[in-house]
């Protein structure tokens, strides 16, 4: 009997090729362009297996296109992109990347987090321009990261590894979360329990780490932004949709808040046209995770998912795992 059929929406990387190699006959969807829909709905006909980006939706139109799969591993964190209940009707074991790029994001939003204080993008524009006169008192002057308030919405891994990393800059942390996290957490991180609004009033930086959920669809609102600081940044590393993009064009135009730093937007890839010319938004290109060595831990996690119903193992980071009583 031959081996299993896989489809892999990106060609990965070595290490994770050699995992689903060894175990399944994989096509490798390799043009440089995303794989359009009807390609993907056709080749995944006949596979038994799934790697896919979190750009690729895993739904029932597509779970109804592959009779035969039995897992979607994306290769992901955030798992918005597959459908975990549809998945469970199928009997498709869906999967996704927890853990591996914790540090690597709460780096990144650090990065966002003191670039956009301290108007580092803006800086490296004017000096390339070859128009920067040299040293002047005022220039480009920003707000400060130590002794401020650093509020943090999603207090989960991501959340509180930016909460740690606070501690070097002598900031009060406030959280925001539908669970309090226990006493020995807080206490480590020195990390507070804060409502919605109150994070939003005291907060001089707010940082999104939540999952896009209907509940946390635009939870950063034209409201939002009425209680924020008129100096607050804010940054995004989590989902685009969390944040109402109109509504933080119109806080920045009307100076609502200082500035905000996103690595997602609401309809990527486009961002929306009001936030491109503005000189007090950082627009990074979705690469929190992006380090080598963690791109590189995602795909061999997704490939270990992947395999794992085929070698009688309990795929290690199934999303549905219970549900289909594995
Ligand atoms: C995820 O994993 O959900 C990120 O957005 C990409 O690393």
């Amino acid at each position: 009997m031959g081996k299993p059929r896989a489809l892999s929406t990106r060609p990965l990387f070595p290490a994770a090729r050699a995992i689903l190699n060894e175990h399944f006959d994989v096509e490798y969807w390799t043009n440089a362009e995303r794989i359009p829909r009807g390609e993907l709905l056709r080749r995944v006909a006949d596979k038994d297996a799934l790697v896919c980006l979190l750009t690729e939706k895993v739904d029932e139109e597509l779970l109804s296109a592959a009779p035969k799969l039995r897992v979607a591993a994306t290769v992901s964190v955030g798992y918005d992109n597959v459908d975990v209940p549809a998945c469970t009707r199928h009997k498709v074991v869906a999967a996704h990347t927890p853990g591996v790029l914790d540090e690597t994001t709460a780096d990144f939003a650090w990065t966002l987090l003191m670039a956009i204080a301290r108007r580092l993008v803006e800086g490296d524009a004017w000096v390339r321009s070859g128009t920067w006169p040299g040293w002047d008192l005022d220039q480009l002057l920003g707000g400060d990261v130590w002794g401020q308030t650093l509020g943090i919405i999603g207090f989960g891994r991501i959340g509180r590894g930016v909460a740690r990393r606070a501690q070097g800059f002598r900031m009060r942390v406030l959280y925001h979360d539908q669970t309090r996290a226990n006493a020995d957490v807080e206490r480590e991180l020195r990390a507070e329990p804060a409502g919605f609004d109150d994070l939003l009033r005291e907060s001089d930086f707010i940082s999104l780490h939540v999952p896009l959920l209907p509940a946390t669809r635009h939870l950063i609102s034209r409201e939002a932004f009425e209680k924020m600081k008129r100096t607050a940044y804010l940054i995004n590393t989590s989902r685009g949709p969390v944040v109402d993009e109109a509504a933080l064009a119109e806080a920045l135009d009307q100076k609502k808040i200082g500035g905000a730093a996103l690595d997602v937007y609401e309809h990527e890839p486009k961002v929306h046209p009001a936030l491109l010319a503005r000189k007090d938004v950082i627009l990074a290109p979705h690469i929190a995770s992006a380090s080598v060595d963690t791109r590189t831990k995602m795909a061999v996690m997704a490939a270990t998912n992947a395999i794992a119903p085929f070698i009688g193992k309990r795929p290690p980071n199934a999303l549905n795992a219970d549900a289909l009583g594995l």
